[in-house]
């Protein structure tokens, strides 16, 4: 079939060299497919390479506390995703002797292991013939095929099938990866590059499409405290522990809140902008010293002193490590934005917090 010949030909002289494309190990492959749901290949690259170095075993990786999982994936989000993985790692100790199942079906039994993580792990780390459809594949099959946009819907009918009729039986990871790779290179959302696709031939579109409506994002405005004590190197951050059973980030550590209305400008440390899925938080961050505790909001979780030296071993939420970063309480941050927004930002920033 020519599609497959020319997207595997394509994919073959311009892959991108990307370090779990350097192994055969199932688990490694996993690991990086966990990782690159609902996140671009730049972000994952660091993250994944810390984390191949922490836990270079299913074995290891079963052997870790909770926490300690959660903290090397901290800022990657989707935190659900690391507790699943965890989860599923100590299940295929326990329950499969530590085999990793090797067919896209016994793969999907795992906690946590959704229809696409299962088949990219299936054909790229064993050879199944099995279609891996994320958002990206979707798209560029959308589009090949000429239907209507209408996300989540279409991958399980229609194009699921097309998906399946269309994988190379003799390289189904290859081509797997090289549909990823088209539509994250060059079938893009906005701006496809129809002249550098191998299947522009036989597309329905060739950049014609109709355009989905993008999701419409939220704006919150949140203000929270950095509190510190002592001298560094023995230097503290009063952090809080996000309760048990909260929808998103249960039990990560994050700054603690000022009450409303107890905000200082002279306390200002800096504002930054945080997106969450499909919300984007406008956040103040106020420098509060000890005696000032009592203008912090009462009502959450377990409120802890945190030596800063052990900061990058606790599991943050992202949030929290931008903010710690931004403000050198935790090495890494290199610049490239204002620390201040500027009047006219705040002003943005005011009035997207509007209510709505
Ligand atoms: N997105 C999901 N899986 C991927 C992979 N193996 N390579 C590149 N991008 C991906």
């Amino acid at each position: 079939m020519d599609f497959r010949q020319n997207l595997l030909q394509w994919f073959d002289q311009n892959a991108r060299e990307l370090p779990w494309r350097l192994t055969r190990d199932p688990y490694a492959i996993w690991v990086s497919e966990t990782m690159l749901q609902q996140t671009r290949v730049a972000v994952v690259i660091d993250y994944y390479t810390r984390f191949m170095a922490r836990f270079p075993t299913l074995q290891s990786l079963a052997n870790a506390e909770e926490s300690e999982v959660l903290a090397l994936w901290s800022g990657l989000g989707y935190y659900r995703r690391a507790r699943a993985l965890h989860e599923s790692a100590r299940a295929v100790i326990t329950e499969h002797q530590g085999q990793i199942p090797t067919t896209a079906a016994a793969l999907s039994r795992l906690p946590g292991v959704g229809v696409y993580t299962a088949a990219a792990v299936a054909s790229i780390a064993f050879g199944e013939p099995v279609a891996a459809v994320d958002g990206n594949v979707e798209r560029v099959l959308t589009r090949y095929f000429g239907h209507e946009p209408v996300p989540g819907v279409a991958r399980s009918g229609e194009l699921r099938r097309a998906a399946e009729h269309l994988v190379d039986p003799e390289r189904p990871g290859d081509f797997n990866q090289a549909m990823m790779e088209l539509g994250a290179t060059v079938c893009l959302p906005k701006a496809p590059m129809c002249l550098a696709c191998p299947v522009r031939e036989g597309c329905a579109t060739r950049g014609e499409h109709a355009v989905p409506r993008t999701k419409k994002m939220l704006s919150q405005k949140t203000a929270l405290a950095l509190v510190q004590r002592r001298q560094w190197p023995k230097a503290e951050v009063l952090l809080q522990r996000r309760p048990p059973d909260a929808s998103q980030m249960p039990n990560m550590w994050e700054l603690p809140g000022v009450k409303e209305g107890q905000e200082s400008q002279d306390m200002l440390l800096l504002t930054v902008r945080h997106s969450i899925t499909n919300t984007n938080y406008y956040v103040t961050v106020y420098g509060l010293t000890i005696n000032e505790q009592k203008l912090l909001a009462r009502d959450t979780g377990e409120r802890v002193w945190v030596p800063v030296l052990d900061l990058l071993e606790q599991p943050l939420t992202g949030l929290t490590r931008k903010i710690l970063k931004r403000l050198h309480v935790l090495p890494g941050y290199s610049g490239g934005r204002p620390i201040i927004l500027s009047e006219q930002e705040e002003a943005q920033a005011n009035a997207a917090a509007l209510p709505h």
